[in-house]
């Protein structure tokens, strides 16, 4: 099993979206997949209450700092992917998660706003590293981008994190109608009715190499147990965050 989890302290940044893509493509690929919908909002959960059933999906609800750990360590042998969805503010749930994780995708948006709450979570990354030398893999993925056109905004950001030396993935998520219909209409994206999904295809395309990129990043089954390797360094950072 592999841990992924999505953070940025800011919402709307792109999260939710990213975690549900990278889902459905994962169970398009029969991969098995637990969400730990760590968000209060509880959005993906209330997309899955409406959905058709997904046999080798299962979801996580009302999570904490502690029983997080105990929740991955049980799912541990049975699904070949855990992801973890976190809120849109600062929680002692990122140190959790991110202990956890054998990956950190971190979505940002191209304002600055969103910089911010991805920045925040960059320096818990790179503290943990510095401090307790914990190095967790993590990349950020521009996400909402304008299909069209690269906005100067954008450019701004990818220049600061190329200057952080930051992992940034080569596949942006775009803004587009189709991610947001799945939500509304409580649907995967290659479910979605041709006529209902403005730009579909294009959208599918998207996601596929998303999915694409992060199997190249993380693989099910060849991971150690991170949970137990980091729990005792963690626990200090956890109330600190
Ligand atoms: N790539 C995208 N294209 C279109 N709409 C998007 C995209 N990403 C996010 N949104 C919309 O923006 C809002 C916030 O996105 P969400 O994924 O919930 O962010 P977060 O989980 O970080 O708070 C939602 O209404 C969502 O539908
Ligand atoms: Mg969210």
């Amino acid at each position: 099993m592999a841990v992924i989890t999505f953070a940025n302290t800011k919402g709307g940044a792109g999260k939710t979206t990213a975690a549900l893509l990278l889902t459905t493509e994962l169970l398009h690929r029969n991969y098995r997949v637990c969400v730990i919908d760590a968000d209060p909002q509880r959005w993906f959960s209330k997309w899955y209450e409406g959905a058709a059933l997904m046999p080798r999906l299962s979801i996580e609800t009302y999570v904490s700092s502690t029983t997080i750990q105990k929740i991955v360590h049980e799912r541990r042998s049975q699904w070949d992917f855990v992801i973890v969805d976190l809120p849109g503010m600062q929680s002692p749930l990122l140190a959790s998660a991110v202990g956890l994780s054998d990956h950190v995708l971190i979505p940002i948006q191209g304002s600055s706003m969103d910089a911010q709450g991805g920045a925040q979570v960059l320096d818990l990354l790179r503290y943990l590293d510095r401090k307790a030398g914990i190095r967790i893999p993590h990349s950020v993925i521009l996400s909402r981008v304008n299909p069209a056109i690269t906005t100067r905004s954008m450019q701004a950001v990818k220049r600061l994190l190329a200057e952080q030396e930051i992992q940034v993935l080569d596949t942006p998520i775009a803004e587009r109608a189709a991610f947001r219909e799945m939500f509304d209409l409580n649907r995967p994206l290659r479910k979605l009715d041709g006529a209902q999904a403005t730009g579909a295809e294009k959208a599918i395309l998207n996601a596929e190499a998303l999915a694409n990129e992060v199997l190249t990043l993380v693989q099910p089954g060849t991971t150690l147990d991170r949970s137990l390797m980091r729990r005792r360094d963690l626990s200090q950072y956890e109330t600190a965050a």
